[in-house]
């Protein structure tokens, strides 16, 4: 026996027995894995907690106290504040002004509810701009932002980040160990920033050279022998022009890269300068926008869980039927859901319209139970928390046609906002059951979409077929496993595979050989792995492989492939699976497949007919399906999965399009986004908590199951 271990072993006998049963009680305690419920920001039997926006700066502090009593006598548990406030935080460098704000935390305070505090870097004050002009960010066209809008700095700035990081730290020596204040949210929505400004040209050189070593790495990279357009060294290099034809794409992609990383770099450092003074009960966040192509999510180190922010009704989404745009895209706020809650496992959503905004092309009222029934669509993902923006129209300003929770007279509910409190009540409801005992409710099944923005950003630049549609090609998988019920978690290529039984990996063009390895184990361990078009063809700088077109992935399909075709929508041709055809014309690979190889669709009505387009090959315990067309309506992604989940005897629903269901916390939520009422097939031990089995449009239905 080790030396250590025998002393220990000594000492602990020395101890007396009720010592001895609580040391080991502590240790054991060690060893209990974490859960999303033990986090030290939220208590599970809250559920979750609903907060608003309020911005004090906007109004004359005699309404104040009025306003933060109203919004805790509604339902409200938080209050979000000082999001674009530098101006009032530091009206002059280096003269910091915080009474205003230790007031209204104080109101909120004083009426219970919880503050959350931000960093205001996306509107940096006029002083700032003025006297150090360096700080705005450079267009693509050579034009400047200037003061007088909103998130006009360069991340790249020095100059700006130093001085966002002093206020910043002044906030956080002021408020971090103020148990009024329960996190943090840093800037507003950052995005990548596609900024020309000295100082980043500098630093995509500096990333470029830590990146290659060598220019002539670097040209190899890009393939600068092409056109002529090899590098002598790095500080020949520019940001890519977006707008100028033909721009090098192994260039935007290095580029997107570095773009995404300095927006990640700027969150991180404005997270650890709050670290130094905030206590470990605040939280740091900020609220992203979950969309495709937004690289950076994911990418912060220091973050404590991620938000999102979503709006539905703006004006371009379509929903179902000629209403629709009422009610939003119905899985919007399902696949936000989805992307976020894997990262940290833990999540929660920083911005829900509630009601107009102003800022989308045609600004509709929502339907009637839209508010409500999107809550609930963010409730049944697993999130921890909702906060409205905002809680009171604003009477001036470029947000003024945009609705709040109460109206322009600053007292009166909105329609939204009586949505709000319903929600918020039926929600006591469910807190109300948390700690009695129901039967365990969960997902028939669970899959996941391993997604890789850059694949997006790469096709972006060489889509070959305009019509082609990343979004739409991944959601045509996504909504048909939602269709099925199941769990569906968006991954990123470090989550560990196994934990899924399927795993569905739309274009998934940039590979390496160890990805192509992972995917061979995974199936050959047990999971049904499927492989989509476009999957494949390139390495990680965009390049193409020297090798037969797509053959890195010839020993997943049991297949080779001859050729890919893409069609004019007005000549689109089909593929036939079983006695179903289907329309296709965006993409379609044509297979060879090797002796074993199952065909699952054929070609047809054009000089290939009869060749394959869907192939199943089964590896080791597993299996690897191959989709290489992309159909016009979705329908053949779905048969596929469905082919697949029969297969293998994973359980599923079929739900019409538009109604989505979701458990957590052991309750069933049932959302209905089409325009049709929709009767849902409830267990015999269910009991319905809120809302009728019948499930008219924009309404939800909440049960349990009975013991
Ligand atoms: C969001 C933004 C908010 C507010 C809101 C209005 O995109 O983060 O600050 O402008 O839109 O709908």
């Amino acid at each position: 026996m080790n030396e250590q271990i025998y002393i220990f072993k000594i000492e602990f006998q020395a101890l007396n027995q009720k010592f001895r049963f609580l040391l080991l009680f502590v240790v054991l305690l060690c060893f209990i894995p974490a859960s999303k419920a033990e986090n030290p920001f939220f208590k599970a039997a809250d559920l979750s907690q609903s907060w608003i926006y309020y911005y004090p700066e906007h109004w004359p502090e005699e309404q104040w106290e009025r306003d933060f009593k109203n919004i805790a006598e509604l339902g409200f548990e938080g209050v979000h504040m000082g999001e674009f406030a530098w101006a009032q935080l530091e009206p002059e460098e280096g003269r910091y002004r915080f009474e205003w704000l230790d007031h209204a935390i104080g109101l909120a305070d004083k009426y219970q509810l919880k503050v959350i505090l931000c960093t205001s870097t996306a509107t940096p004050p006029v002083w700032l701009s003025r006297k150090y002009p360096e700080i705005l960010i450079k267009h693509e066209n050579g034009n400047y932002s200037d003061h007088g809008a909103r998130q006009h700095a360069s991340f790249a700035s020095p100059k700006y980040r130093e001085l966002a990081l002093k206020t910043i730290e002044e906030l956080a020596k002021r408020y971090g160990s103020d148990p009024r204040v329960i996190g943090w949210q840093l800037d507003n929505e950052p995005s990548v920033q596609f900024d020309y400004n000295p100082a980043a040209v500098m630093q995509f050189r500096s990333f470029l050279q830590d990146k290659y070593q060598t220019i002539s790495a670097l040209n190899q990279a890009w393939g600068t022998a092409f056109w002529s357009q090899v590098y002598n060294s790095f500080d020949q290099i520019n940001i890519p022009l977006m707008k100028q034809q033909f721009m090098n794409h192994h260039q935007i992609l290095d580029y997107l890269r570095f773009a995404a990383q300095q927006t990640a770099s700027f969150l991180d450092m404005q997270s650890l300068c709050l670290k130094k003074h905030i206590t470990t009960q605040q939280f740091v966040t900020t609220n992203y926008i979950p969309n495709y192509e937004e690289g950076h999510i994911g990418l912060c180190k220091e973050l404590d869980f991620h938000s999102y922010t979503r709006y539905m009704v703006f004006g371009e989404n379509k929903g179902l039927g000629r209403k629709g745009f009422r009610v939003g895209e119905p899985l919007r706020i399902a696949y936000a859901n989805d992307f976020f809650r894997p990262i940290d496992n833990l999540y929660g959503v920083m911005e829900l319209q509630p009601g107009q905004v102003n800022w989308g092309s045609i600004n509709s009222q929502p339907l009637p139970g839209a508010v409500r029934l999107w809550l609930w669509s963010v409730f049944s993902g697993g999130s921890q928390f909702v906060c409205s923006y905002r809680y009171r129209q604003p009477l001036f300003g470029t947000e003024q046609y945009h609705s709040g929770i109460v109206g322009t007279d600053g007292v009166s509910l909105s329609s939204g906002g009586e949505e709000f409190l319903s929600y918020m009540q039926e929600l006591d409801q469910l807190r109300r059951q948390y700690s009695k005992k129901r039967g365990r409710l969960d997902y028939p099944a669970r899959a996941a979409i391993l997604y890789n923005h850059e694949n997006a950003w790469s096709i972006q630049n060489q889509k070959q077929n305009q019509h082609w549609d990343t979004q739409k090609h991944i959601l045509s998988y996504y909504s048909a496993l939602k269709s099925f019920g199941s769990k569906v978690d968006i991954i990123t290529e470090s989550a560990d595979f196994n934990h899924y039984p399927l795993i569905v990996v739309p274009a998934c063009q940039m590979i390496d050989d160890r990805l192509v390895e992972r995917w061979k184990k995974y199936a050959e361990a047990g999971g049904q792995l499927v492989l989509t078009c476009r999957s494949g063809h390139k390495n990680r700088n965009g390049a193409l492989f020297e090798a037969k077109f797509g053959e890195k992935l010839n020993l997943l399909s049991g297949a080779e492939m001859l050729f890919y075709d893409l069609l004019p929508p007005e000549a689109a041709d089909s593929v036939c699976m079983g006695t179903e055809s289907y329309a296709w014309y965006t993409w379609g690979e044509v297979f060879e497949p090797a002796p074993g190889t199952e065909v699952w669709a054929r070609y047809q009505g054009d000089y290939y007919s009869g060749k394959a387009a869907v192939l199943h090959n089964n590896l080791g315990k597993g299996g690897v399906t191959y989709v290489g067309v992309d159909s016009r309506d979705a329908e053949l992604e779905k048969a596929v999965l469905s082919k697949l989940y029969d297969r293998q005897g994973l359980s599923h629903l079929d739900l019409p399009p538009g109604v989505v269901v979701e458990y957590r916390d052991n309750f069933g939520i049932a959302m209905n986004y089409s325009n049709k009422t929709y009767e849902f097939p409830l267990p015999s031990q269910a009991e319905i908590l809120i809302g009728d089995k019948q499930i008219e449009t924009a309404d939800v239905l909440v049960w349990k199951l009975k013991n």
